[in-house]
């Protein structure tokens, strides 16, 4: 009997078909998250769960009796939906797709920091409204990032792939991250590690954040860190909502205490805070840190590598318990 496979979302077609072809594959194909007693039940029904970031998999839902399921291969690579605790107590494996994201993040990230700083939400707007009165030699004046200093949050994948290209631009790089850093993974551009976030926000004229989602990391950037911060500078996530209050960056928003922010996550996602939404200097995006074609097939064919490395007995690529 061929290994069962559930996957909370539909997937690209090209990952549908890879594991068509070899598992009994369920798909849930409406295009909303599954319910909880849908998931509970799925435990019971399925040797495999391929779950996202809209599945809530915590420990009564993993410790449910009559479990089936051995794998749990989360498709990205922010897991803080899944009790890992509770998975490595139970002894059931968990797998995320950490690498096939980090370039398309990366242009993410750059692309609101540059929409931030040339105002071009702001623009794009008032163009389509039809309100724009033509050229003039202080319209709408943003600021350059070249010769600027980039102000990295964390210096995993994801913020070392930023900082290549903000250096590119011109930047000059500095980050904050727990622990030392391997040089070689720097080659090509210099970048300066700061010995604390308070430092690093002084320095920055734009934050970027890129660290997990999860407890140790919640409201990493809060009002103090805002009091800290560059006047004018930009804040821009691409990691997690929940690492940035939301409340105090609308608090340093409205007192003019940081010049903007471009977010692509939120804390409550996705509720976006009306004070947030109405802000001209406030770039939004739906959380499309990897939304590309090439990428989201990229992330499913590193999912089905999990999948098919453990259902063969082989050693698991990304398994992280
Ligand atoms: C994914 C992400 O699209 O991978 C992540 O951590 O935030 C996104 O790239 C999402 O997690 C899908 O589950």
């Amino acid at each position: 009997m061929k290994p069962r496979i559930l996957l909370t979302r539909r997937l690209t077609d090209k990952v549908q078909k890879r594991l068509c072809a070899r598992f009994d594959v369920v798909t849930n194909d409406a295009d909303m998250p599954l319910s909880r007693d849908a998931l509970v039940e799925a435990m019971t029904a399925f040797d495999v769960l391929c779950p996202t970031i809209t599945d809530r998999i915590d420990a009564a839902v993993i410790g449910v009796p009559g479990r089936r399921v051995r794998l749990i291969a989360n498709f990205g690579a922010g897991t803080e939906h899944i009790d890992l605790h509770a998975a490595a107590s139970e002894g059931v494996v968990v797998t995320n797709t950490p690498d096939a994201l980090t370039g398309a993040t990366a242009e993410l990230a750059l692309t609101l920091m540059l929409m931030a700083a040339r105002r071009a939400g702001e623009g794009e707007r008032e163009a389509r409204a039809g309100r724009w009165a033509g050229w003039a030699p202080t319209h709408m004046l943003g600021q350059t990032l070249c010769g600027k200093t980039l102000g990295l949050i964390g210096f995993g994948r994801i913020g070392r792939a930023v900082a290549r290209l903000a250096h590119a631009l011109g930047m000059h790089i500095v980050y904050y991250c727990r622990g030392s850093v391997d040089p070689s993974g720097i080659a090509g551009f210099s970048a300066t590690q700061i010995g604390s976030l308070a430092e690093l926000a002084a320095c920055a004229d734009v934050l970027s954040v890129h660290v997990p989602g999860g407890t140790e990391t919640r409201h990493l950037v809060d009002r103090a860190l805002f009091e800290k911060m560059k006047p004018g500078a930009i804040l821009v996530n691409t990691s997690r909502g929940p690492v940035v209050d939301e409340q105090a960056l609308i608090a340093a928003l409205h007192d003019g205490r940081i010049g903007g922010a471009a977010l692509d996550v939120y804390e409550h996602e996705p509720a976006i805070p009306l004070a947030l939404r109405q802000r001209e200097n406030v770039v939004i995006l739906p959380h499309l840190g990897s939304a590309t074609i090439e990428t989201r097939d990229a992330m499913g064919m590193q999912m089905a590598d999990n999948v098919e490395c453990f259902l063969a007995g082989e050693r698991v690529p990304n398994r992280l318990v």
